[in-house]
């Protein structure tokens, strides 16, 4: 039994006020039964630490280095942000690849490091609506997670998190369907249980793309959603709670 999760991403939102007045918001009402997880901007991190520390709400960060320290400018490492308690760092997310250049080898690298490092990789895939259109859905989402492999090997995997997210649905208003989610989850799950059967049936995979609290429920619902990966809906503690008890329901 997976346990479901609930991410909220807040991407470049906040200020160190606003930022650590959420985290007390989200941690005042304990979900039962998902891990909660806030991903702050980088330099909110130690406060929202400090929001977070004692209570059951988890803390992430949106994006990591692939290299440990040393000449690489305007970059934040794993161990850097495991020294504040973040334990889960987003990677890949479709902003990072269309606006800053993180290609599918320059993900599986940062990947790589987030693991290596004890920390737990959301990893994101996800197709344009190019590409749905274009019927390479699968294919894309496919090489994705094969650089993945390439780089880590079949258990690349093993304890980490996968986030589809359509980029055509993120931000847009417009989300998957269940049954166009539900298909595609099922889908990644197969890929990696190709790799690794034990992998595949535990790890968590989260759909993202214009997730709120009336949706969400209906999302969850499918076999292989295991909970959500959430950008504006988490930004206000009541719809990123809302979003958290439909994860709840299905527990
Ligand atoms: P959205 O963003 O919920 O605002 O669509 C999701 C994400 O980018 O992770």
């Amino acid at each position: 039994m997976r346990t479901p999760m609930v991410a909220g991403n807040w991407k470049l939102n906040g200020s160190r006020e606003s930022a650590t007045s959420l985290a007390r918001e989200v941690a005042a009402t304990p979900v039962a039964g998902v891990d909660v997880v806030v991903c702050p901007v980088s330099v909110h991190t130690a406060e929202v630490a400090e929001v977070l520390e004692g209570t059951d709400v988890k803390l992430g960060a949106q994006n990591a280095c692939a290299h440990e320290g040393g000449a690489y400018t305007g970059e934040v490492s794993s161990t850097m942000l495991a020294e504040f308690g973040c334990e889960y760092v987003i990677i890949g997310h479709s902003e990072r690849r269309s606006l800053f250049g993180d290609d599918n080898e320059s993900c599986a690298a940062r990947h790589q490091a987030v693991m290596a490092a004890g920390l737990t990789s959301i990893f994101c895939v996800g197709e344009t609506l190019e590409d749905r259109e274009a019927g390479n859905t699968m294919a894309v989402v496919d090489a994705q997670l094969q650089a993945v492999f390439d780089v880590c090997g079949t258990q690349a995997f093993d304890g980490a998190v996968i986030a589809y997210e359509p980029v055509w649905a993120i931000g847009t208003g417009v989300t998957a369907s269940p049954e166009q989610a539900q298909e595609v989850h099922a889908h990644i799950r197969e890929f990696v249980a190709a790799q690794d059967q034990q992998t595949a049936a535990k790890l968590r995979i989260l759909y993202g793309g214009s997730v709120n609290a009336g949706n969400a429920q209906e999302l969850f619902g499918n076999t292989d959603i295991d909970g959500g990966l959430i950008g504006g809906a988490a930004l206000k503690s009541a719809d990123f709670l809302a979003v958290c008890q439909a994860a709840a329901a299905q527990a």
